[in-house]
């Protein structure tokens, strides 16, 4: 298609492949084993989690994106015009659409993302379909402190981080990604924020254990990944998928389970593992709008708004400096 434009992809992802191996090799030694949540997202793990987005079990997203549907005219009525729209980790930009449909003249979308592929399709697209939108993306990791592309239209900030991301982060690495946003979309910027509110645990037992075992893959998938780009001897038979809610710490775990005894390769180092013994592979922390509201002004924002669905599952909060 020659008219489909391909948006230049400004990337300032560091050397992807040794950081997964510093990460893993460091993980591994680790007393209570762990392989960080963000190498999840190669182009199978977002495609995975792509599937998982759309399971009858796994409500957050769907349960977002009809928040944002009932809320978006408020959430237009309480932004100025022109503004440029900051989307942190924007995967396939599906929900953004609905904030371009209703805003008044946005100027630009800067989707920021770690996948490259998966962000230039995306960006490529979106680009064909707003024409009047400057859209800019930048694939890098998010959680580094990362300037804008320079010659932004001027435009107040508004940043869009949807998906109850912010709960894969430990409470103190939250606040200081809240305070990195807060710095770089300026004193009158705003943030547009989903978080996944604590509920009924047997609700989320089954929005992270779903009957199809498209979770169990997308978590396996690391191990997929590692024996691929850090030749590692990862049995994927010996290793089950675990997940459950952590009620104390307020989050809902995800480990990989070694069935049995066994040592494990990974660039020609031994990794022992104990029949039962856990790599630890994700936290998602649960916030109620209150916890949420103290995290966010520990990071020098109030929270403007806060929406919800009737069932109390999930909500969108508008940050906006606390001046
Ligand atoms: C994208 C981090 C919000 O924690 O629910 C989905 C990732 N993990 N199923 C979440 C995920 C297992 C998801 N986040």
């Amino acid at each position: 298609m020659d008219h489909m434009i391909d948006a230049e992809v400004l990337d300032l992802a560091h050397d992807p492949a040794s950081e997964f191996r510093a990460a893993v090799l460091n993980g591994l030694a680790q007393l209570q084993k762990t392989i960080p949540s963000k190498f999840f997202y190669d182009a199978e793990g977002s495609r995975l989690f792509d599937h998982i987005c759309a399971l009858p079990e796994y409500y957050p997203t769907r349960t977002e994106t009809g928040i944002l549907r009932a809320s978006v005219g408020a959430i237009a009525a309480a932004l100025p015009p022109q503004v440029v729209l900051v989307e942190y980790g924007s995967g396939a930009s599906v929900k953004i659409r609905l904030l371009l449909d209703a805003l008044d003249r946005p100027a630009a979308y800067i989707p920021i993302d770690i996948s490259g592929g998966h962000l230039r399709a995306s960006a490529s697209v979106l680009a064909f379909d707003y024409p009047k939108v400057a859209v800019i993306p930048v694939c890098a990791d998010f959680t580094r402190p990362t300037a804008l592309p320079p010659a932004l239209p001027e435009g107040p900030r508004v940043g869009f981080f949807p998906g109850s991301t912010i709960g894969n982060f430990h409470p103190p690495d939250a606040k200081r990604l809240l305070r990195s946003f807060h710095r770089q979309l300026g004193p009158q910027g705003r943030l547009l924020i989903g978080i996944d509110l604590k509920k009924d645990p047997a609700v989320l037992h089954a929005a992270y254990n779903d009957a199809a075992g498209v979770t169990a893959a997308f978590n396996r998938n690391l191990l997929v990944r590692a024996n691929r780009e850090l030749a590692a001897s990862f049995d994927l038979d010996a290793f089950e998928h675990l997940a459950f809610w952590n009620p104390a710490a307020g989050r809902v775990e995800m480990h990989l389970r070694s069935r049995i005894r066994q040592t494990v390769f990974v660039g020609g180092r031994p990794f022992r593992f104990a029949a039962g013994e856990t790599i630890h592979t994700e936290n998602s922390y649960k916030y109620s709008v209150d916890e949420f509201t103290a995290l966010g002004r520990a990071a020098g924002f109030a929270t403007v708004a806060a929406w919800t669905d009737a069932r109390q599952l999930f909500s969108v909060l508008m940050l906006a400096d606390e001046g």
